[in-house]
């Protein structure tokens, strides 16, 4: 088979891509290792900039995320015995974020890529690429027992972080920076009232917790956990009484707790690859760098990194013009590399680290007071968490 464009990843980055280069008549494949149903149980990312949901309805995908998400202007963070609030309305300037799930983000743009005809390959294992640095690169599959061969102009790694694509340039070119935290996000969903309307980042001596929501009905609750601790011996009730006993006293009293419907852990991990492009292969989302969640930019980095993507491919086969592939490694890394400093600095901010000095401690809480005494201190984490421009 022959396209323009073999996308290789169905998460929302290759997903969004494929949706908005069909619309201008780019024809892509999208090579997904796993079925539709396994990609949709992973429960990840809640918290969406407004950049994501223009791109959304762009790709004729944004209708659900109106009608069903929430916009929210703030929120809060518990530390040393009090309740904070962020404004994010006031210090960003009348910006805020979206609260929708990566869940429901994914499945719309499945549900669009079908509407639209679009061809979308489950199961597709060994994916290989081929010939990066040629004119005629390929990327082979198999498909059961067959094989089966994808010839391109173009391939968009989009496979996150263990994905085959940024494997696939040599050692020698890629150069990696890597930070991996003590420590990993235990994280359980259930139907049950959310204890806020808005977010709750929590500071406590015990550990960093978080309370958000997906709707008025779903809860999404986080809470610190050693990386030697498994799913498993964490039951149900194990987990609610360590979040009750992190939160704020008043909070704690209001929590609704239930069966939980989902249950994972997720190890904290900053990393970037550099650069995101190698001949005819070019990288995109968390197959190019990953964010601790702590400030939600993850999605929101992959974002930035598909409208480069999606206007530098427009600018090759609308235009004739190869600025916005050559530049797009660059210029997806200087947005990139800010997502990175922000979730850095709220990290080291709000979670509690093992082996640390009484200094370091001391360093936290002034930060903290420092954050909520200063306009401009909040100014920043309100642009920040809203989004940069890209
Ligand atoms: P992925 O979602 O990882 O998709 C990659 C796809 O490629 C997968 O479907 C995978 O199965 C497929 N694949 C892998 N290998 C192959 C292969 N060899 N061949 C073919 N296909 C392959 N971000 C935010 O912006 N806001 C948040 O609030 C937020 N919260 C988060 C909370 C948690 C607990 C976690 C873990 C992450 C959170 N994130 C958040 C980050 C966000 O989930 C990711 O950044 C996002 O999933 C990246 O999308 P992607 O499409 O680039 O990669
Ligand atoms: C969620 C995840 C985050 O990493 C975050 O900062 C906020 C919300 C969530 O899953 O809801």
């Amino acid at each position: 088979m022959k396209v323009q464009v073999c996308i290789i990843g169905g998460g929302p980055s290759g997903l969004l891509l494929s949706q908005l280069l069909h619309l201008q008549g780019i024809e892509t494949i999208l090579l997904e290792k796993y079925s539709r149903e396994h990609v949709l149980s992973r429960i990840r990312a809640g918290v969406l900039e407004h950049g994501f949901a223009k791109l959304m309805r762009e790709a004729q995908c944004g209708e659900r995320m109106d009608r069903e998400g929430e916009i929210h202007k703030g929120f809060h963070i518990a530390h040393d015995g009090v309740l904070d609030h962020v404004d994010l309305y006031k210090y960003s300037g009348g910006n805020s974020v979206i609260v929708y799930g990566q869940t429901e983000l994914t499945r719309d743009l499945y549900e669009a890529r079908e509407r639209f005809g679009g061809k979308v390959v489950h199961n597709a294992e060994d994916v290989a690429l081929h010939e990066l640095k040629s004119d005629k690169p390929y990327v082979t599959y198999r498909l059961g027992d067959e094989t089966l061969r994808v010839d391109c102009d173009y391939v968009v790694g989009a496979d996150g972080f263990h994905g085959v694509s940024r494997k696939s340039i040599p050692k020698d070119v890629l150069r990696e920076y890597e930070k991996v935290y003590p420590f990993g996000w235990l994280g359980v969903l259930s139907r049950t009232k959310p204890v806020s309307p808005e977010l709750i980042y929590v500071k406590h001596d015990r550990g960093f917790a978080l309370c958000s929501l997906r709707s008025q009905v779903l809860s999404r609750y986080y809470i610190q956990v050693p990386l030697t601790d498994k799913v498993e011996d964490w039951s149900d009730d194990a987990f609610w009484a360590e979040l009750k006993r992190r939160l704020p006293e008043k909070v704690a009293a209001d929590l609704i707790t239930g069966p939980s419907i989902e249950k994972s852990i997720a190890p904290l991990r900053s990393f970037v690859a550099e650069p995101m492009q190698y001949g005819k292969l070019f990288l995109a989302g968390d197959a190019a760098h990953i964010v601790p969640p702590t400030g939600a930019r993850g999605l929101n980095s992959a974002a930035s990194d598909i409208y480069y993507l999606y206007h530098a491919l427009l600018g090759h086969y609308k235009k004739g013009d190869d600025a916005g592939l050559a530049g797009y490694s660059e210029r997806a890394l200087a947005r990139i590399w800010k997502a990175q400093r922000f979730s850095w600095w709220m990290t080291m901010l709000l979670h509690r680290f093992p082996d640390r000095l009484a200094y370091d401690d001391q360093l936290q809480r002034t930060e903290l007071g420092y954050l909520f005494s200063s306009e401009s201190a909040m100014r920043q984490l309100a642009e920040n968490y809203v989004g940069l421009p890209f």
